[in-house]
């Protein structure tokens, strides 16, 4: 008989947007007359832009002749997307090296793997509430977690405590599910207390391409000092609408060296380059042919066009919690708003509620964390249409 890793009886019985889904399917199939708007996970409805599909097009039909075929590819990505990555941080000022990027299938998978390079017994610091995935991926190895509290006090926004040593700190800016954004000085004083602390910042930036206000960091090589302690994830999803497509990439700079155990020097760099290429094949050539166009210039015009309309989603969201006086967060530098449940409803009740009195799916905060009890998000991802439709409803409900 098998033993089982008995860690993930340490796991809500089912994944938080799994769960989501079988209740909204069940509400459907009791309720086929309803329209049912959703806006809680943050699945992007607008098309890929025409340049990004020409772009997959040129990948496709490298296929069909013997000349251009493509088999197995590099598993850290080609080098014409690791450039043209390393060329999109350089327009926004920041350098990066295209040999510290591996190209992946999004940043979900990445930040969820990352975990196999670090002992069992390290300080990890997560903030609460937070991206679901860094805590599951954590607990499914026996891995212990300490929380840091993000609340309305910090603007959900935790910083260090100095008096507390940690190895390894998961930070997300902007902020999955709450919205918020650290400033440049804040994101230096994460980097100066990892510094000290000799820990690794593991910077998820998946939803950087929203941030509008130059000052705010949209990477952590922002801030001097980061290679040496910090490895960031980012993705096409949101940037470009990949969510279905699949394509992202993590940075991991060969500063990154630490002493092992035994007093060994050890590279994450090397550590990562032998697990990817251990454990995965790379990323289709065709997808990554698409990514590439995403990083033009055309792409990117058409990648910020779509940007700028779930914006206004975003404002059609804060606009009618501000109307009603709900507080909230985010919605400015980021597609989520993240508001308190009205009458102090817990999560998922207001969940149940609002589904079964509008119709609107969004996603209760208790799944991103204890503190998410009485929060609950809206994703800015829905088309303009169906927003605005949400909107009418809710101001009919509240
Ligand atoms: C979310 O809704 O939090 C995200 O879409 C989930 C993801 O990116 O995996």
């Amino acid at each position: 008989m098998p033993k089982l890793n008995q860690n993930y009886q340490n796991l809500k019985e089912s994944y938080l947007f799994s769960e989501i889904a079988h209740r909204v399917a069940d509400y459907a199939l009791a309720n086929p007359d309803k329209k049912i708007i959703r806006l809680g996970i943050g699945d992007v409805t607008m098309p890929l832009g025409s340049h990004i599909i020409q772009g997959l097009h040129l990948g496709v039909d490298a296929m069909a002749s013997p000349d251009t075929f493509k088999g197995y590819g590099p598993e850290q990505g080609y080098d014409f997307l690791r450039n043209a990555i390393s060329a999109y941080y350089a327009k926004n000022g920041i350098s990066v090296d295209a040999g510290d990027i591996f190209v992946s299938d999004g940043a979900k998978s990445d930040t969820g793997n990352i975990s196999e390079l670090f002992d069992m017994d390290n300080v990890i610091l997560i903030p609460d509430p937070v991206y679901p995935v860094y805590v599951d991926s954590n607990l499914m190895s026996g891995k212990k977690i300490t929380y840091l509290s993000g609340d309305a006090d910090n603007q959900f926004l935790p910083m260090p405590d100095k008096n507390i040593h940690a190895d390894i700190i998961y930070l997300c800016s902007p902020n999955n599910p709450t919205g918020a954004v650290y400033n440049r000085q804040q994101l230096k004083e994460w980097v100066d207390y990892a510094l000290t602390n000799q820990a690794v910042i593991l910077f998820d930036s998946a939803y950087e391409a929203f941030i509008t206000d130059p000052a705010l960091p949209r990477s952590i090589y922002a801030i001097e000092g980061a290679k040496r302690c910090a490895i960031e994830f980012c993705s096409l999803s949101k940037t470009a609408g990949f969510t279905g497509t699949r394509c992202g990439y993590t940075v991991v700079p060969k500063e990154l060296v630490f002493a092992a155990s035994d007093g060994r020097n050890m590279s994450l760099h090397a550590m990562w380059n032998r697990r990817q290429s251990t454990k995965f094949n790379g990323t289709s050539y065709i997808i990554q042919k698409g990514a590439q166009a995403a990083f033009s210039p055309e792409g990117m015009r058409q990648c910020q066009d779509n940007i700028r309309y779930y914006q206004k989603n975003a404002r059609m969201i804060a606009d009618t919690l501000t109307r009603k006086n709900i507080p909230f967060f985010g919605g400015i530098h980021s597609p989520y708003i993240w508001f308190e449940c009205p009458n102090n409803m817990e999560s998922w009740d207001f969940f149940d509620y609002l589904l079964s009195n509008a119709q609107i799916v969004g996603t209760p905060g208790s799944g991103f964390g204890k503190n998410g009890t009485r929060y609950f998000r809206l994703t800015a991802f829905g088309t303009q249409e169906n927003t605005a439709e949400a909107m009418e409803r809710f101001n009919k409900l509240f």
